[in-house]
């Protein structure tokens, strides 16, 4: 595997590729990888020729400067993973070479539709701005046939979606499904952070979303948000941001149920860390 840190040096070892017709991936990530993170590359190898990996932690996504700051960043178990894994290239810039003027902003507003200012959106202003501006970068640099996202960021699929279809990019984007511990925890770089105390309390909010899943086709709606909803708060530690059944294209809540693109989706606190999770439903 080949760590590269430019733009200008990862196009030169790409071109040669492109050029003989190899299908070219793109695994676009922020490090502190898991199993959840290999499954996309695993995706990747099966869908494409050549598969690159980018290691970047992206200031512009981050609305809370202490987060940014303590985002996990072990390079070298990342590039051992990697490399196990059999990735053909890992792509970890520095800020500077992504953002030349930094820390002066650079111009990026883009419409992704109403879904930007909802859920995550209303507890990040701005978040999926920084996500679109860097996931943009990276397509400019790698220019990849196709792209792989994970499930369990399911309103930033949707705005990177969104950004393809607007900017209308030459890019596949492939959503794989979320990795979960063997207790149901969704796999995220953050758990790290979680305590003893708080990664038992973490089961709270896949519980809640299974139970929702489970008793979706016999409960209505607002019974099955009330009793999801105290599952959760029954959980000392747990703060709930957002717990909700909604359609997947605009996620705002259904008031009835549908047949198909329905999702829940839930944001809590637990302890110090945030936790996004979801499931779908149909
Ligand atoms: O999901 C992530 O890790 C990040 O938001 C992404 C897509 C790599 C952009 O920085």
């Amino acid at each position: 595997m080949k760590v590269i840190a430019t733009i200008a040096e990862l196009q030169q070892a790409l071109m040669p590729l492109k050029q003989s017709g190899a299908k070219i991936a793109l695994v676009p990530t922020m490090g502190a990888l898991h199993q959840g993170h290999l499954s996309l590359i695993a995706e990747a190898q099966k869908q494409a020729e050549i598969v690159v990996c980018s290691i970047f932690v992206n200031p512009t996504q981050f609305t809370d400067p202490k987060d940014l700051e303590k985002y996990p960043r072990p390079l070298e178990h990342d590039i051992k993973m990697l490399t196990g894994a059999g990735c053909n290239f890992v792509f970890m810039p520095s800020v500077k070479e992504m953002y030349p003027n930094y820390p002066t902003p650079e111009n990026w507003k883009i419409d992704l539709g109403p879904a930007e200012f909802v859920l995550e959106g209303e507890f990040r202003k701005g978040h999926y701005q920084g996500v679109t501006q860097i996931v943009y970068k990276l397509f400019d640099a790698v220019k990849p046939d196709v792209a792989f996202f994970g499930q369990k960021d399911f309103q930033q699929v949707l705005m990177i979606k969104n950004m393809v279809s607007e900017l209308n990019l030459a890019v596949e984007i492939v959503t794989c499904p979320i990795i979960r511990e063997a207790d149901g925890l969704a796999m995220s770089s953050r758990n790290i952070h979680l305590n003893k105390a708080d990664r038992e309390h973490s089961l709270a909010l896949s519980k809640a979303l299974f139970f929702i899943e489970k008793n979706y086709a016999s409960q209505p709606i607002d019974q099955l948000i009330e009793q999801a909803k105290a599952m959760i708060n029954s959980v000392k530690g747990i703060e709930l941001d957002y717990l909700t059944i909604a359609n997947g294209d605009t996620l705002l809540p259904i008031e009835e149920k549908a047949g198909t693109g329905t999702v829940a989706l839930i944001a809590a606190k637990v302890g110090e860390t945030r936790l996004i999770d979801n499931v779908i439903i149909n």
